[in-house]
């Protein structure tokens, strides 16, 4: 399938490369709000620069990639569909549910395929983590954690503005792969009862090129909290941006029979940590599976694996073959509804009932992973 994108920013150049891996797309043609944008990415990656309505009515490409910030998501996603074409967009879906719920009654109405990163939990650690649980290793999840703290996004991005805005925050921006790895892992969230915290109302950009500029903080940057998921497992969080450091994991999950250590959802592999009942922590690496081998040097010179693309790549598959995507537009939502429930929640000092009840995404095997990579 010939696919476009739109929003040559700061992760386009993963989804450009991305291509060199999975085998059943090509990108043909780009666009940006920022001219200057579209026309280095279409120089470096050897496609045609458009503007966004030309790439629109470009009656080659079938599918648009959505790589724009968050409160541009559902206006491209929509525009796609109006134009005929399938979209895969960056995370978070949409900036709340109304406008989630405006995607799929379009998508539905033209019969064109939306979907939604993250596409991380598909990774060797996620999908290893889910066979471990399905074969009972820990016995039935009961109870868990998830930790995501860390100082804020100013110090890195160049255009850190919209991580403080409504749409983004430590949850719609990190929690999002925390929450699609729980989904992936024990299925749906029923409830949620969360409070939330902002330590400072302005944030400093230490990041080139608009080191010194502030940004005024609109989204709260910490939420705590616990989802009850519907089969009755509780899962305590924590999301912050206000904290230097700390030394919580990841996520635990904690079984009838044991209890499990499931790495950073924001990457494809890293150990899974296992213990029967309270016997000693087995280390399981999953760095030979298909995507867990490492192919990317990260920012600290260490190797690891990134197949951000493996979403996409099986949503074109499912579409040329009518089934569901595995990052399909109705887990999207439902992790939309999650993340708006957790800020509803700690708004209004009440128990959130979520309405949406996805379905658990289908286990990927390492032979529907060979037949989509090159
Ligand atoms: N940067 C990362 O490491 C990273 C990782 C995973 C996911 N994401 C997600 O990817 C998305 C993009 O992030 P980014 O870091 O690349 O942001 P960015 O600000 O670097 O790039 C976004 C680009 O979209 C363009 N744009 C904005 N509105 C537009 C519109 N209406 N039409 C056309 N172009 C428009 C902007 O001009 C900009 O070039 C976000 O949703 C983010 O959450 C980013």
């Amino acid at each position: 399938m010939k696919v476009g994108i739109i929003g040559c920013g700061n992760i386009s150049e993963t989804y450009f490369n991305c291509q060199k891996i999975f085998n059943n797309f090509e990108i043909t043609a780009c666009a940006d709000l920022n001219k200057e944008f579209a026309s280095k990415s279409a120089e470096q990656f050897n496609v045609k620069a458009q503007s966004v309505d030309e790439i629109l009515s470009n009656k080659e490409i079938g599918l648009i990639i959505n790589l724009t910030i968050p409160s541009a998501h559902k206006e491209i996603i929509v525009k796609s569909l109006n134009a005929g074409k399938h979209c895969f967009s960056e995370k978070p879906l949409a900036m709340n549910m109304e406008e989630g719920l405006e995607i799929q009654k379009l998508s539905n109405e033209k019969t064109l395929y939306v979907g939604c990163a993250p596409d991380t939990f598909l990774g060797a650690a996620g999908q290893n983590a889910r066979k471990l649980i399905e074969e009972d290793k820990i016995g039935k999840v009961v109870l868990g954690t998830f930790n995501l703290m860390s100082h804020g996004m100013e110090h890195w991005h160049p255009n850190p503005d919209f991580f403080f805005k409504p749409g983004a925050g430590p949850v719609f921006d990190v929690g999002v792969y925390y929450l699609t790895q729980l989904i992936n892992l024990i299925g749906p969230v029923k409830s949620i009862s969360s409070i939330s915290g902002t330590a400072t109302p302005e944030r400093i950009i230490t990041s080139e090129p608009r080191n010194g500029e502030k940004i005024s903080v609109e989204t709260p940057t910490t939420l705590m909290g616990i989802l009850e998921f519907h089969n009755n497992a509780k899962i305590q969080f924590f999301c912050s941006w206000d904290v230097w450091k700390h030394k919580h994991s990841t996520i635990e999950l904690y079984g009838l029979e044991g209890s499990m250590i499931v790495p950073d959802p924001n990457f494809f592999s890293g150990n899974i940590l296992l213990s029967k009942k309270d016997e000693d922590w087995q280390i399981i690496n999953n760095d030979s599976m298909l995507l867990g081998i490492p192919n990317k040097t990260d920012n600290d010179g260490s190797k690891i694996a990134n197949y951000r693309g493996i979403g996409l790549s099986d949503m074109i598959d499912a579409i040329n073959n009518q089934r569901q995507a595995r990052c399909s537009l109705d887990l999207a939502l439902h992790v939309l509804e999650v993340m708006e429930g957790i800020i509803r929640s700690s708004e209004l000092n009440q128990v959130y009932h979520l309405k949406s009840k996805s379905i658990q995404p289908k286990f990927l095997d390492e032979t529907e992973i060979e037949k989509l990579k090159f």
